[in-house]
């Protein structure tokens, strides 16, 4: 094809694409020890490191290798690019005098926060805030965010179990030593199929690949079944509200169960589609009921927009397809906000400073950007945009999809965010090789998925340069 040959770190027998962790536990081998790669690998965690970018290079949607290839990029950074590469108006924010402080020095943000703080966060974080949710807490990753935003549930929880009173001396000592009542038996209910992270309390409502979990002690929470719906969804409505009710009604049991146990359930957690787990979708009846779920038994609702939060469903948060006044207790976001957190309502503000903290609690350097991203998805229309190409990705995808039935099933997608399955794990490895060596770069998803997550400045042409690139692979395949 004429392209430069990519540098790839290793030679796989099963393929190092991107967005697919290896769900063997074979180790690969690196074929030249002196390649940077290898040396790497003895410096910092990098057994799947697809290949060495080159960052002052790429452009927009455009991601440059080390070797010079400009490859149209549809996994941004697993997702957490929301503007596209050195977009000017973020390169601009750095020649300005008056941030550089605010870029030299990082804050311990919840004792010493700079005096521009509370301006820069209305300006930011809360100009987007949930419907609902006047209050945010800002932390550094996804996982942190989630981790935080549990503990706030257990907090309120406790709390109210308490009606409102001081802790009793039995829960000061006890939750010195890790026993009840202080540290007390409570519960996260979370989906199959779901990922919020892979810190420990995170890692507990996990549940999409074996290699997150395995050998890591973890505690008994109930998992639900998340709805396993057929598509296109418009034709399968009635197939559909069944599973979910099914998925509901086992919901219900689950917390009359571990309140049984003795574990209730302080708060459920879900994703508005579920991404890292293969991209499930469920429809706005099920999140409602869901919601109405967690209200009914007194659990915190806590709706993780990790991946979906920032636009790429075509609105700013996934959940806002619900239609609801009031869609959660807690939602929590990173990945396209530049940095971690959560919003949440009132009530569940803990009663107490240090009881959700840490040395940074985000980084308010990224509060600035996210100001300048939200000025060029307003300014740009992009989120109009990304519901045009969405519709044009999707539909493109349809239409492979019914010329090769044997490889492609079950597109699928809201905005941008779109997926597809491939008859097997191997073609799908196979596909996004292939794609990668002729410039796209795609993200795998579940057992046998590729999602789609490009950046909010996706056009309909980039859909179609795309679509012409991948149909090319499939035409290679068959
Ligand atoms: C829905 C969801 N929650 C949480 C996380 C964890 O975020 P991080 O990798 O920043 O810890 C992810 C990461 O992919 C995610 O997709």
């Amino acid at each position: 094809s004429g392209r430069r040959s990519l540098r790839r770190p290793f030679a796989t027998s099963s393929g190092a694409c991107p967005g697919i962790v290896g769900r063997s536990y074979r180790h690969v081998e690196a074929t030249h020890t002196t390649e940077p790669h290898f040396v790497l690998r003895t410096l910092h965690q990098s057994w799947i490191i697809n290949f060495f970018c080159n960052y002052e290079e790429s452009r927009g949607n455009y991601l440059v290798d080390v070797d010079g290839n400009r490859m149209l990029d549809l996994y941004t950074q697993i997702s957490s690019i929301p503007i596209g590469y050195n977009h000017p108006a973020l390169l601009k924010l750095m020649t300005n005098p008056h941030n550089l402080s605010t870029f030299v020095n990082r804050p311990a943000l919840g004792i010493l926060p700079p005096e521009n703080f509370p301006d820069k966060i209305s300006e930011s974080l809360l100009s987007v805030a949930p419907s609902g949710m006047s209050r945010v807490q800002t932390m550094a990753c996804g996982s942190c965010s989630n981790e935080n935003a549990f503990k706030s549930m257990f907090i309120w929880y406790r709390n109210k179990e308490r009606g409102q009173t001081a802790p009793s001396d039995q829960d000061l000592s006890t939750c010195m030593v890790n026993q009840a009542p202080g540290c007390p038996d409570l519960s996260i209910l979370s989906f199959m199929g779901s990922f919020h992270g892979r810190t420990m309390g995170c890692l507990a409502t996990t549940h999409s690949k074996v290699i997150h979990k395995l050998d890591i002690p973890s505690f008994d929470w109930p998992i639900a079944p998340f709805p396993r719906l057929q598509y296109p969804l418009e034709e399968f409505t009635r197939e559909n509200a069944q599973e979910e009710s099914r998925c509901l009604e086992e919901v219900e049991d689950l917390i009359v169960k571990w309140r049984q146990k003795g574990k209730p359930v302080a708060g459920i957690v879900v994703e508005p589609i579920q991404a890292e787990g293969g991209d499930n979708h469920a429809s706005p009846d099920f999140f409602r009921s869901l919601r109405n779920i967690a209200r009914k038994h007194g659990s915190a609702f806590h709706v993780d927009e990790v991946q979906t939060g920032g636009g790429t469903t075509g609105k700013f948060w996934a959940h806002e397809h619900w239609g609801m006044d009031d869609p959660a207790d807690i939602v929590s976001f990173s990945k396209k906000l530049l940095t971690g957190g959560y919003f949440q309502r009132d009530e569940l503000q803990p009663d107490k400073p240090y009881r959700i903290f840490n040395t940074w609690m985000g980084d308010p350097s990224k509060n600035l950007f996210l100001a300048e991203v939200l000025n060029v998805i307003h300014r740009e229309n992009l989120l109009e945009e990304v519901t045009r190409s969405g519709k044009a990705l999707l539909k493109g995808l349809y239409e492979l999809q019914g010329q090769y039935p044997n490889i492609l099933s079950r597109a699928r997608g809201q905005g941008t965010f779109c997926a597809v399955d491939i008859c097997d794990d191997e073609t799908r490895n196979s596909i996004m090789l292939k794609a990668r060596d002729k410039g796209v770069i795609l993200g795998g998803c579940g057992d046998r998925s590729i999602r789609f997550r490009p950046a909010l400045v996706f056009k309909e042409y980039h859909v179609h340069i795309f679509l012409n690139i991948f149909s090319d692979v499939l035409a290679q395949l068959k």
